[in-house]
């Protein structure tokens, strides 16, 4: 594990294009992140579509549950979220970003969206997709849902568990889960010996979503393994001047 804190574009580099799209995906990429976070759904026939929310409502010009619809009619919306530089922006599937990010070194984060709506064998299709595009060494998946990842172990692939709250005893949590990171909310890690703990055991910690130039600067200075952000220039600035 390197000792310098990584850069994750959170959703694609959604502070400079429409988050969770391809051309997010490309921009990070252009940046030169090292890495990318999205948000996987599946549709009603089944394909892992990358959208962070259940409906289509709020980044789409369509409306309703992804779930309830089949990927011919999501591929029509519109996802430019109302930029003209982005006019004719389409949701992807996750085996387009697989596919952009393969010649790349670049580490994928695919967050799956099994929570209110549960997906049953989604991680399994997830990592069935990864394994296809070759990208077993270099994908992570991460979830709120940590049950899904219980007894887990036909995936191959290193798992991350999101948090918001502080979890008790989170270093012997995740180590129970066979977890290889943790992705918690950068604001919970405020206790001074968490990092180092959780380090001690493995754990790598891969906080979230950290925008601010004064929040940059403590996380990199506190040694966490990745940033997830949405201002991937500015964490390359704040990183390269430290
Ligand atoms: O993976 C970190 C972060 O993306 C989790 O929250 O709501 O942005 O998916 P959310
Ligand atoms: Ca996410």
């Amino acid at each position: 594990m390197s000792n310098m804190t990584s850069i994750w574009a959170h959703r694609g580099a959604s502070a400079v294009a429409p988050e969770n799209t391809v051309s997010a995906f490309r921009r990070a990429v252009e940046l030169g992140a090292d890495g990318i976070e999205l948000d996987v759904q599946r549709t009603a026939d089944g394909k892992l579509v990358v959208i962070h929310d259940e409906t289509l409502d709020r980044t789409t010009s369509g409306s309703g549950r992804v779930v309830e619809a089949v990927w011919d009619d999501i591929r029509e919306v519109d996802a430019s979220a109302g930029d003209p530089a982005f006019a004719g922006e389409r949701l992807c599937l996750l085996e387009e970003v697989l596919e952009l990010l393969a010649p790349t070194q670049m580490v994928l984060n695919v967050e799956l969206k099994d929570g209110v709506e549960h997906y049953p064998g989604m991680d399994l299709q997830v990592a069935e997709a990864v394994r296809a595009a070759g990208m077993t060494d270099r994908v992570i998946l991460s979830s709120f849902n940590h049950v899904q990842f219980a007894g887990s172990t036909e995936l191959g692939l290193p798992l991350g568990l999101l948090y918001v709250e502080l979890l008790w005893a989170v270093e012997e949590y995740a180590g129970a889960f066979g977890a290889a990171a943790v992705h918690p909310d950068f604001r919970t890690l405020s206790e001074p010996r968490l990092l180092e703990r959780l380090h001690d055991k493995g754990i790598a910690v891969n906080a979230w979503t950290v925008n601010r130039r004064a929040d940059l600067e403590q996380m990199f200075r506190r040694g966490v393994d990745a940033v997830i952000t949405d201002e991937v220039e500015l964490a390359l600035q704040v990183r390269a001047e430290l």
